[in-house]
C-alpha cells in the first residue's frame, strides 16, 4: 500500500521535459502580461526604480541590512572604487519567531536596536567622512510597491511572516522611525528585493549578470528589462535603457504545474491560502513539510509506522528541509542518517531499510520537481529576453546570480536544476552560467545606496 502512494506521488509529480516547455511557455506570457498593466497577472512584476546598476566605481563607508531569509543580517562595507571592497563585515541575528507574527512596531524596533548594537562595534578600518550621515542599503525579500527607489510599501507578507499592522505601510519610514526612537542617525538610501540586491551584487563582479533567483525559504527572480518593453511604466525613460523587475515569481500559478493533495492542504492550511503557489512547491520553507504530509497519508492508509500513527509526525514544519536534505544524501548501505533522522525528529526508534528507502524516494521526487520548475522558471526569462536561442553571427554570454540557502545547501537540488537548464537550453546551454553569489544582496544593497547616496553630487 506504501509503495502504491509512493508510484502515485512519483506520477503526479512528474516534470518531463515537454511540461517544463508548458511552464516556461506560461512563464514568459505572464511575464508580458505583468508588465503590461498593474494586476494584469498573478506575476507581480515589480518595478525597482535600480535603472543603472553598479559599475564598479562606488566609494566610501556604507551599511546593508538584510530581512527576510532564514536569518537576519546586519554589515558594513567599505568600498574602495576602482580598489574593489576594502573591507565587510557582518553580524547575524534570528528573528524570534513570535516577531513574525506580531506588530510592525516591534519587528522594526528589533531590527533597529540589532543595527544599533552594530554599529557601536564600528572599528577604525571604517572610515566615514567627518559631518556625514550613516547610509544604508535595506533588503527587505517580501513584495513591496515601490514609490521610489528609497521608498515602498509592503503589498503582503510571504513566507512565514505575517504582521497585518505593516501591510500598506512605507517599510522605510517604519524602519526610519524606529531608528529615530532609539536615536540612531542613519539614512535609508536604497530600499530593495534580495532578489535585486543580488543581481546588483552579481553586476559589481561579472558584466554578464543579467537574472538573478534566490532558492531559498522562498523563491524569486529579478532581471533587466528594456524599459520600453514595460508599458505599465508611467516615468520617464531612463537614460540606461534598462529597469530592473523583480518578478515575486513566487506567486506564479499554471495549469501546467504538477500539483498534489498534499500541495493544495498545505496551501490551504497556509499562512497565505491561494497565494505563492509556485514558492510553495519549490522552496526550501516547504519541501520538507511536503515530505512530512506524504509521510502523514503513508502513516494513515498503509499504517507505514505499524499499528500507531507517530505523534510528531502530526506536527506540521516538524521535518525541515535540512533534515530532507541530510536524508537525500544518505549514502550509508543501511541509510543511518534516515534512521538516526526518523528517531530524533519523529520519535520513531526502530525502521526498517525498506522503510528508509521509501523515504529517500519521497525526498527525491519532491525536491526533484521543485529543482526541475525551478530550472523551468529560468528558461522563461531567458525566453522572454531573445537568450533561450543561439543568435547567428552572435555569441552573448549570460549569467545567472543564484543565492539562499536551498541552492547553497541541498546539494542534488541544485546539481538537478543546473543539469534540467542544460536539457531545457539545448545548444545554447553553454552560454548560460549559473553562478553562485554569495551574500550578494547584502552588498548589492550597500552598492546601490553607495550609487544613490545623498552626497554623490559632492563628490564628483
Ligand atoms: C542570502 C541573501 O544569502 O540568501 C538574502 O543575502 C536572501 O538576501 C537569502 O534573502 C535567502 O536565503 P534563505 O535560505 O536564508 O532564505
Ligand atoms: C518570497 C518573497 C520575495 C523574496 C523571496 C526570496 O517569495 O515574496 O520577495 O524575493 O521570497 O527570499
Amino acid at each position: 500500500k506504501a509503495e502504491a502512494i509512493l508510484r502515485e506521488l512519483e506520477e503526479k509529480c512528474g516534470t518531463p521535459t515537454a511540461k517544463l516547455r508548458q511552464v516556461a511557455d506560461a512563464m514568459t506570457v505572464e511575464m508580458h502580461a505583468g508588465l503590461a498593466s498593474e494586476g494584469g497577472s498573478k506575476l507581480k512584476m515589480l518595478i525597482s526604480y535600480v535603472d543603472n546598476l553598479p559599475t564598479g566605481d562606488e566609494k566610501g563607508l556604507f551599511y546593508a541590512l538584510d530581512l527576510g531569509g532564514t536569518n537576519f543580517r546586519v554589515m558594513r562595507v567599505q568600498l574602495g572604487g576602482k580598489d574593489g571592497i576594502m573591507k565587510q563585515e557582518f553580524e547575524e541575528v534570528s528573528i524570534p519567531p513570535h516577531l513574525m507574527v506580531g506588530s510592525s512596531h516591534e519587528l522594526f524596533d528589533f531590527i533597529a536596536a540589532a543595527l544599533a548594537k552594530f554599529v557601536d562595534t564600528e572599528g577604525e578600518d571604517f572610515h566615514l567622512l567627518p559631518g556625514r550621515q550613516r547610509e544604508l542599503g535595506f533588503t527587505f525579500s517580501f513584495p513591496v510597491r515601490q514609490l521610489s527607489l528609497a521608498s515602498g510599501t509592503l503589498i503582503k507578507w510571504t513566507k512565514g511572516f505575517l504582521i497585518e499592522d505593516a501591510v500598506g505601510q512605507d517599510v522605510v519610514g517604519e524602519l526610519t522611525k524606529a531608528m529615530e526612537r532609539l536615536g540612531l542617525d542613519m539614512r535609508v538610501a536604497a530600499l530593495v528585493n534580495d532578489t535585486v540586491g543580488t543581481l546588483a551584487g552579481g553586476r559589481y563582479n561579472n558584466p554578464d549578470v543579467i537574472a538573478a533567483v534566490i532558492l531559498g525559504t522562498g523563491t524569486n527572480a529579478a532581471y533587466v528589462e528594456r524599459a520600453h518593453a514595460i508599458p505599465k511604466w508611467q516615468g520617464l525613460l531612463p537614460k540606461s535603457g534598462e529597469m530592473v523587475i523583480n518578478m515575486e515569481w513566487g506567486n506564479f500559478r499554471s495549469s501546467h504545474l504538477p500539483l498534489t493533495e498534499y500541495d493544495q492542504i498545505l496551501d490551504a492550511e497556509s499562512l497565505n491560502p491561494g497565494e505563492q503557489i509556485f514558492e510553495k512547491i519549490i522552496s526550501g520553507m516547504y519541501l520538507g513539510e511536503i515530505v512530512r504530509r506524504v509521510l502523514c497519508r503513508m502513516a494513515e492508509e498503509a499504517s507505514f509506522f505499524g499499528d500507531t500513527i507517530p505523534p510528531k509526525l502530526k506536527i506540521p514544519f516538524i521535518l525541515r528541509t535540512p533534515d530532507m536534505s541530510a536524508m537525500h544524501h544518505d549514502t550509508s548501505p543501511d541509510l543511518k542518517v534516515v534512521g538516526s533522522k526518523l528517531k530524533d525528529i519523529l520519535e520513531v526508534p526502530n525502521s526498517s531499510l525498506k522503510m528508509r528507502k521509501i523515504i529517500v524516494e519521497i525526498c527525491d521526487i519532491v525536491a526533484t520537481r521543485g529543482a526541475r520548475l525551478s530550472a523551468a522558471g529560468i528558461l522563461g526569462i531567458l525566453k522572454k529576453l531573445g537568450r533561450d536561442t543561439v543568435k547567428e553571427g552572435e555569441k552573448q554570454r549570460s549569467v545567472i546570480a543564484l543565492d539562499g540557502g536551498l541552492f547553497e545547501h541541498y546539494t542534488k537540488f541544485r546539481k538537478c536544476m543546473e543539469s534540467t537548464l542544460k536539457e531545457l537550453l539545448g545548444d545554447v546551454a553553454e552560454d548560460i552560467v549559473v553562478e553562485h553569489s554569495n551574500d550578494g544582496s547584502g552588498i548589492g544593497a550597500a552598492l546601490l545606496a553607495a550609487s544613490h547616496s545623498q552626497y554623490l553630487e559632492i563628490d564628483n
